[in-house]
């Protein structure tokens, strides 16, 4: 799906995808558990498990298109433990490898026949553009809100997740209710999965999760750990609202997070988001299938894994 006229796009559009850089595949790893944690109620002449491994196949497309977006716009050396394409390829060609992505994730998505499930995807790379400027154009009082950081959070690193879970309820041919409940299991684990990043970036190295750590608070971007040490030293608020241009700033502010119960709350809330999504699960309609049973499973014990993953 990647192949493009010209090699060299071909050949960037491609370096996430080769052996050993293809990362940790989360996405598509939980959407076909999604796929076989439910019943498959449409025509099985449609083929609606190949359309939904086709969903699995796009949303990483989509993700990694983002991640090369990003590197740019963070000017990022490295990803995945290696250099990223901006490093590599320059700036241009990997912002035309993101363009390319995107385009051959959507053009895959209209071959599936359904419009809901374009739509959803659409929605998603809306939401990631929407978070990314959310996060980019921020204004000192919303840099200290938690509830702007939720919603920033909420689009940039789980609605693709969750929106392209309900894909795969809706290609199953399944009920609202339950397109709702796969929808909400990828809502809570993505704000689970960037709950416990935001850790990492303050507890991590570079070696540990294959970027640089402390980028976050380099970048000037406040997170729930720092927001949860605001609330238990208000002194901080100044040194947040001034920024983390001064590096005097940043020293203060990590002095103020390890005094803080910041990394354990945040611990907390990943630890609440992980138990909603693991609910939603439990609200599927009960099954006796033992592979759906299964399925089940793995996708409630993967909520557990995200909260102990270490990169
Ligand atoms: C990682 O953020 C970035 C994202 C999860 C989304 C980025 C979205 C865009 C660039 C919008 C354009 C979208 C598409 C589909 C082309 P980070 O910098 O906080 O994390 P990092 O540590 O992994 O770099
Ligand atoms: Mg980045
Ligand atoms: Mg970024």
């Amino acid at each position: 799906m990647v192949v493009a006229e010209v090699p060299e796009l071909t050949s960037a559009a491609g370096y996430f995808f080769k052996a050993g850089a293809e990362g940790k595949r989360t996405c598509p790893t939980v959407l076909l558990l999604m796929a076989s944690a439910m019943e498959m109620t449409d025509d099985l002449e449609n083929r609606p498990r190949a359309r939904q491994m086709r969903v699995a196949e796009i949303t990483e497309m989509i993700h990694i298109s983002s991640l090369i977006h990003d590197d740019v716009l963070d000017d990022a050396d490295t990803r995945r433990g290696m250099d990223s394409l901006n490093f590599t390829v320059g700036k241009k060609l990997a912002v035309l490898a993101g363009d390319f992505l995107l385009s051959r994730a959507f053009s895959a998505a209209a071959s599936l026949d359904n419009t809901e499930v374009v739509s959803l995807l659409a929605t998603a790379v809306n939401n990631l553009v929407t978070g990314e400027l959310m996060q980019m154009s921020i204004t000192p009082a919303q840099r200290c809100s938690m509830d702007y950081y939720l919603q920033k959070t909420y689009y940039k690193t789980a609605a693709l997740i969750s929106n392209s879970c309900k894909a795969i309820a809706v290609l199953a041919g399944q009920t609202t209710e339950v397109q709702a409940l796969a929808y909400q299991y990828g809502r809570h684990l993505g704000i689970a999965y960037q709950l416990i990043d935001d850790i990492l970036d303050f507890t991590g190295t570079t070696a540990s999760l294959g970027k640089a750590s402390l980028s976050d608070i380099h970048q000037g971007i406040v997170t729930a750990p720092m927001l949860f040490a605001m609330e238990e030293f208000p002194e901080l608020h100044e040194i947040v609202e001034q920024g983390f241009d001064d590096p005097a700033n940043v020293e203060m502010a990590l002095k103020y997070l390890s005094k803080s119960q910041g990394i354990e709350k945040t611990r907390l809330l990943a630890a609440e988001h992980a138990k909603l999504a693991a609910d939603a699960i439990d609200g599927l309609p009960e099954s006796e299938d033992q592979v759906i049973l299964n399925s089940r499973q793995a996708l409630k014990d993967l909520t557990q894994k995200f909260m102990r993953r270490t990169k």
